[in-house]
């Protein structure tokens, strides 16, 4: 005490802060000063060190994955059957309180695992004690936030397998609504409605495929792996993993601390279901303008303006679309903070929850509502066939109607280019052009070839797999359907 106040006396010196006012009152008021300065880093740092607002989401898993420590601990003789009935019987209590929301959380303990341990010694000090033997939190985290993902991938999983179904049903009503498809966002070729929406499904499908990956790589149980070089325990790690449902468990205990790669991809699926779910958006708010007017949507998924009494504005669309930026940029933010960390644990790990959390809540409720949207969009038909009279369109399908005549095809091509110069320099449509006109082009053109402006023709004209035609397209829609069946299994 003497000694500090002779340093302060020598710092005032050195400043030449002695002014009018008593050195002691400056002291005084110096160590008022650096003691709230104290304080208050303190209060900084203990919040800024602390990861219990994003672990709360773990609490759950950290029981879990006790418990089943704790059956490993007493098969090694680490606690009596005593010990381990008190140690159970405390981390079911502490479940109820989580459960019904009397757990108390202590902003001094950094983060979930503390806070439950220490709440575990209060219920039951000398066997609550022994429950950390041969665990570290370094294991012990990631044992938890595995399970969460798994958890989140079944709950995500299931949401889009009720999308997928949606897609389906929608495809099924509409095999025989056409409208034009797009490339360059130019009208290219007619195609079915129920295509168009099934190439969404096909999207959707991949991602259901990649979660099931991302699954995959969640599934190995990190516990005993210790802070990085394994426990001097003999802890029945095969047994912790088929209490826990874990399919593996993890060979080397220092990747096992450090690695993050199935957070990593998890977020990566993520990021491409709204990068899909955001395609699909643009897609339908451009529908749903007034200048194509091919869908309404439901008024509970539209807002009016505060200004405007006409509109009516597809805000949830938009607001998917939108927060698709925060997921994708989640996902970086893991990327970069796992970039160039050195073996094994590093606390810069401890960013890695808020990312994954927050994308896994913003794209369940994606979509949730999406897929509501999808169950009761409504496509307004005869609008989409309006487009179908710019009948253009058809251009391919006459360059193939020579074709089938023998023409080779760049030959056909050119001459049917010329057709579509013809009509535009008479104002008028293709099919409005007289049979002397195709004539004129080519001889081979006879009266039938008027039977091509038609979009079922057109359409049903495909002979591929994977193709348009309405048969192609029913055909899929029974291998969609067998697909989903089996994908089921997985949730
Ligand atoms: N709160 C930490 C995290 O989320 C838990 C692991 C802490 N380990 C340590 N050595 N400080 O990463």
């Amino acid at each position: 005490m003497r000694k500090e106040f002779i340093q302060k006396g020598k710092r005032k010196k050195e400043k030449g802060l002695s002014g009018g006012v008593s050195l002691k009152r400056q002291i005084k008021r110096q160590n008022f000063v650096r003691g709230r300065f104290k304080e208050d880093i303190s209060g900084l740092a203990a919040d800024f060190t602390s990861s219990l607002e994003a672990d709360k989401k773990l609490a759950q898993f950290d029981i879990e994955g006790s418990l089943a420590h704790l059956k490993a601990l007493r098969k090694a003789n680490l606690v009596s059957e005593k010990e381990k009935k008190s140690i159970e019987n405390g981390l079911n209590i502490i479940k109820d309180e989580l459960d019904d929301g009397t757990f108390k959380f202590d902003k001094k303990y950094e983060d979930i695992h503390i806070n439950i341990e220490k709440r575990l010694i209060e219920l039951a000090p000398v066997a609550g004690a022994k429950l950390h033997t041969a665990r570290s939190r370094n294991d012990q985290v990631c044992l938890d936030f595995r399970l969460y993902v798994k958890n989140e991938i079944k709950r995500i999983a299931s949401v889009l397998i009720s999308l997928r179904l949606e897609l389906i049903k929608s495809a099924k009503a509409n095999i025989k609504a056409f409208l034009p498809g797009y490339t360059h966002f130019q009208h290219a070729q007619p195609v079915s409605l129920a295509h168009h929406i099934l190439a969404y499904y096909e999207m959707f499908t991949r991602d259901f495929i990649k979660l099931k990956n991302a699954y995959t790589s969640a599934d190995f149980l990190t516990l005993g792996s210790g802070a990085l070089a394994g426990v001097d325990f003999n802890i029945d790690r095969q047994l912790e993993a088929t209490l826990l449902g874990f399919e593996k468990v993890s060979r080397n205990s220092m990747d096992s601390v450090s690695d993050r790669d199935f957070a990593i991809e998890f977020n990566f699926v993520l990021a491409m279901i709204v990068l899909h779910l955001s395609r699909f958006c643009e897609e339908l708010i451009i529908w749903n303008s007034e200048e194509f007017g091919f869908i309404g949507l439901k008024d509970e998924f539209t807002t009016g303006s505060s200004i405007m009494p006409q509109k009516k504005n597809p805000d949830i669309l938009e607001l998917i679309r939108g927060k698709s930026g925060l997921v994708i940029s989640n996902l970086l933010a893991l990327f970069i903070t796992m970039k160039a960390l050195p073996l094994t644990y590093n606390r810069d790990m401890q960013e890695d929850k808020k990312p994954v959390m927050e994308n896994a809540g913003v794209v369940y409720n994606s979509l949730y509502i999406f897929k509501e949207i999808i169950r009761t969009i409504k496509f307004k038909k005869s609008n989409m066939l309006l487009q179908l009279n710019d009948d253009f369109i058809y251009a391919t399908d006459i360059v193939n109607y020579l074709v089938n005549k023998g023409i080779p095809f760049r030959y056909a091509h050119r001459i049917v280019g010329r057709l579509v110069n013809a009509a535009k320099k008479q104002n008028k449509n293709m099919s409005q052009l007289s049979l002397n006109d195709y004539k004129a082009l080519s001889g081979y053109f006879e009266k039938d070839v008027f039977n091509l402006f038609n979009a079922e023709f057109s359409i049903n004209s495909k002979k591929t797999y994977g193709s348009t035609a309405l048969r192609m397209i029913k055909a899929s829609i029974t291998e969609c359907e067998k697909e989903i069946e089996n994908d089921r299994k997985f949730l």
